[in-house]
């Protein structure tokens, strides 16, 4: 046994440990770990995959993180907002497909009159899915009025992403206005609402350490939060980090790497999670997404939004699936969960195990 099986064979796990396991180099190492992650995800989720339709509603934002190709400041771009009958009849159709779950994704804005079409667009969805279909949001920092209006109306569950809890590194890639802890501060306040959390990170910025992910992933084990979705950050073009990693095709495949190391470490150290396979990762790769699911994840994401505002969602350079509409998504990632072995579970609310394991 050498020094990475004792680490791999462990129950529990130190900052030291993940560091170690995140500062892998060695092919045949990584492969180990994600190997480990990949038994882990079997034991505690069993060999399936869960779908969840993304419905990427609008990229209006009200924010202007560095990063990120929807910020306020990018006037490159059509803004969009999608009609309340065409969310409504995305999420009937994932309904229909069978899925899990269906997303609603989109800029964070909190005027009135959005906080007023998310709350229809969650009872219209009720009226068909009656429960049956988790409906999960990922709009970004709102009050605890707005958590609650929705929560009422028919949303289960609530991703927002702590993006790294490396404080200098939040505030280095974030306008002046935002505060980490007040992302702290709405994350909490997601579960005091009764929603089940979801928050990740954003992997290989600059600058950011392996230390920095080891420390993610103990933030993520100590929220106790029952998703996770994360993926490699890939810079856009017409935002201030454009030329943040340098040629960024030199960096590709270590991102992509990166991303993978970190699925497998969460699952190691979280377990009965549900984790995602993101859509990042197959920017990096054709096969980035299978990679991910053998790394460990056990989510996957259809896009289904429609083809005509897809350039308009483009948070990072070459996102895929561009031209690609809801069936092809869909059947896209219907193969990539055949080649891996693995079956979809149609028909199921696909609640991380974790969740269900606290409500007793
Ligand atoms: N690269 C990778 N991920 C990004 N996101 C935004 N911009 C980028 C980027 N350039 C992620 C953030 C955000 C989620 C919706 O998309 O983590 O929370």
């Amino acid at each position: 046994m050498d020094a990475l099986d004792r680490i791999l064979a462990q129950e529990s796990f130190g900052l030291d440990d993940l560091e170690t396991l995140l500062s892998l180099e060695d092919p045949d190492e990584r492969a180990r770990l994600h190997a480990a992650a990949y038994r882990v995800k079997l034991r505690e989720v069993g060999p399936v995959v869960h779908l969840r339709g993304l419905i990427e509603i609008t990229n209006v934002c009200a924010r202007d993180c560095l990063y990120c190709g929807i910020r306020q400041g990018n006037d490159a771009l059509d803004r969009y907002e999608v009609d309340e009958d065409e969310v409504v009849a995305a999420a009937r159709w994932a309904w229909d497909q069978g899925f899990g779950s269906a997303v609603l994704q989109g800029g964070e804005r909190c005027d009135a009159r959005f906080v007023d079409y998310i709350e229809r667009i969650l009872q219209r969805m009720q009226g068909f899915a009656e429960g049956g279909l988790g409906v999960t949001l990922s709009l970004g920092e709102q009050s605890e009025d707005t958590l609650r209006r929705w929560r009422r109306a028919g949303a289960q569950r609530y991703l927002l992403r702590i993006e790294t809890t490396n404080r200098d590194l939040f505030a280095a890639i974030h306008a002046d206005d935002q505060d980490f802890d007040e992302r702290l501060a709405c994350l909490r306040l997601l579960r005091a609402c009764g929603y089940q959390v979801g928050t990740g990170v954003m992997i290989g910025l600059p600058g950011q350490t392996p230390a920095d992910l080891a420390r993610d992933v103990l933030f993520m084990r100590d929220q106790d939060v029952d998703m996770v979705g994360m993926g490699p950050f890939i810079p856009h073009e017409d935002t201030p980090m454009a030329d943040s990693l340098g040629d960024f095709d030199r960096v590709r495949g270590e991102q992509l790497e990166r991303g993978l190391m970190m699925i497998a470490c969460v699952r190691l150290v979280l377990r009965d999670v549900n984790i995602a396979s993101t859509t990042a990762l197959q920017a990096l790769a054709p096969d980035g997404r299978e990679r991910g699911l053998r790394a460990g994840a056990n989510i996957l994401m259809p896009n289904l939004t429609d083809t005509r505002f897809r350039a308009g969602y483009q948070l990072y350079d070459g996102k895929p699936g561009l031209a690609e509409d809801s069936e092809a998504s869909t059947r896209a990632l219907q193969r990539s969960v055949v080649a891996i072995g693995e079956t979809i579970g149609y028909h199921q609310l696909g609640t991380s195990p974790r969740y269900l394991r606290r409500r007793g």
